[in-house]
């Protein structure tokens, strides 16, 4: 069963079970985390593709259903290689415990539906991932949950929407598309000095490049699907938090079923183990190609956190290792100029997803941000001209070239 705390001593590996109490490296705790070798001596993780597990007797069946004794039931709830993943990204957030999802989108619906009930609110960002504002701006009021939506990071912005009953605070930070950050450690002051608790979607940064919960946020989500897999094969998510938040989370998955598959856990946990070299090449390349495109005649505006005229750039400096992998750009002829570069480049993947080994670009105001109203967009600043662009692994000159050819600056 899940077991909350003590992670960087959970496997059982013969050449590091003398380490016992010794809190290994984060890149130690990438690789080595969570693996609990079985019988036959396997020296990389296996994928266990059971849906149930056998019983010696009907005793010990009906001890395990009851939770009497620990174990595995069923794979709805747990599974081995989905804990290895949950381990492995618990003790690379500083978490006690972790549970997978199906999805980002699945790791965010279970913590409110498995926490929140009628009566309860939640401030939430209005700089959210598409979908994660048309979730909170429909199911939860539908269930007398009711959500406040603010634009922005301003402090007293916030605290002003808070009220008695409010269980969360929750924002993203860098934003998707526009990199704007939220200060965790002042978010997290802010929701404790009201009795509440402070979520994170961690998805852009990763725990290689960012701690939420050292910082002191309550509840890290993610979006597996992103830098976690790192070359866009599955879709999953996690919420790491308290091991008694886990736990209340493991009984909805018991219920509710939205689980992660073993084979996509296995693919994740394969992802950690090279998530903060990826991470940090992700920063390097994207650096190179911002540079780049700030040079470009006809694009308006570059946003990359890693520039000094990024409004939020001592802020990332401080709260963030790197800048990361994300970087928008803006063109004032607006949708036309936006699709006109998007339909030329070769190089580039035109995909809503990010994250993944190949650079890939992605017009928000119709896709990722399309169910958005426009008011929604304006407010969130994501306009008809903006394009992202997630830098992948290629040759940064290569991918900058694509982008100078897309404009027709180049024949090449
Ligand atoms: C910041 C962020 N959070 C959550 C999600 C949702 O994740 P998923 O697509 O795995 O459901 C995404 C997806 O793009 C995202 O960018």
């Amino acid at each position: 069963m899940r077991t909350g705390s003590h992670y960087s001593v959970l496997h059982q590996e013969r050449d590091l079970s003398s380490e016992i109490s010794k809190q290994w490296h984060d890149d130690t705790l990438a690789v080595r985390a969570g693996f609990e070798r079985s019988d036959v001596g396997e020296h990389a993780e296996p994928i266990y593709t059971t849906s149930s597990y056998v019983f010696a007797s009907a005793a010990e069946a009906a001890a395990r259903f009851s939770g009497k004794s620990p174990g595995n039931v069923y794979s709805r709830f747990t599974n081995p290689t989905v804990q290895t993943f949950e381990k492995r990204l618990a003790a690379m957030e500083g978490g006690e415990a972790c549970i997978g999802t199906a999805s980002g989108m699945a790791a965010t619906s279970t913590l409110i539906f498995a926490t929140l009930q009628q009566g309860d609110h939640m401030v939430v960002s209005n700089n959210l991932f598409g979908s994660t504002v048309n979730l909170f701006g429909k199911y939860p009021p539908k269930f007398g949950i009711d959500i406040d939506f603010v634009t922005g990071f301003d402090i007293a912005d916030w605290e002003r929407r808070i009220r008695p009953n409010t269980k969360y605070l929750y924002l993203e930070t860098p934003t998707n598309p526009l990199m704007r950050l939220a200060d965790i450690e002042a978010f997290a002051e802010l929701a404790h000095a009201h009795g509440a608790e402070l979520v994170v979607d961690n998805c852009f940064c990763t725990p290689a490049l960012q701690k939420p919960l050292a910082l002191g946020a309550d509840i890290v989500v993610h979006s597996a699907t992103k830098f976690l897999d790192g070359q866009g094969r599955c879709v999953g998510g996690a919420v790491v938090g308290s091991a008694s938040l886990i736990e209340e989370l493991t009984a909805y998955m018991r219920s509710a079923g939205p689980s992660m598959s073993p084979f996509n856990a296995w693919v994740f946990s394969k992802g950690l183990e090279t998530l903060a070299l990826r991470m940090k090449q992700h920063s390097i390349n994207a650096m190179l190609v911002a540079t780049a495109l700030k040079s470009m005649p006809g694009i308006e505006r570059v946003i990359y956190p890693g520039f000094p005229d990024h409004p939020d750039h001592e802020l990332a400096k401080r709260q963030q290792r790197d800048f990361g992998g994300i970087v928008s750009f803006e063109f004032s002829g607006g949708r036309e100029a936006a699709w006109a570069l998007i339909d030329a480049v070769e190089l580039c993947s035109i995909t809503g997803n990010l994250g993944d080994a190949r650079t890939t670009i992605t017009h928000p105001a119709t896709t990722t941000h399309g169910r958005l109203t426009q008011q929604q967009r304006d407010e969130s600043g994501i306009s008809e001209g903006l394009i992202r662009l997630a830098v992948g692994l290629e040759y940064p000159d290569d991918i900058a070239a694509d982008i100078a050819h897309a404009l027709g600056l180049s024949s090449a």
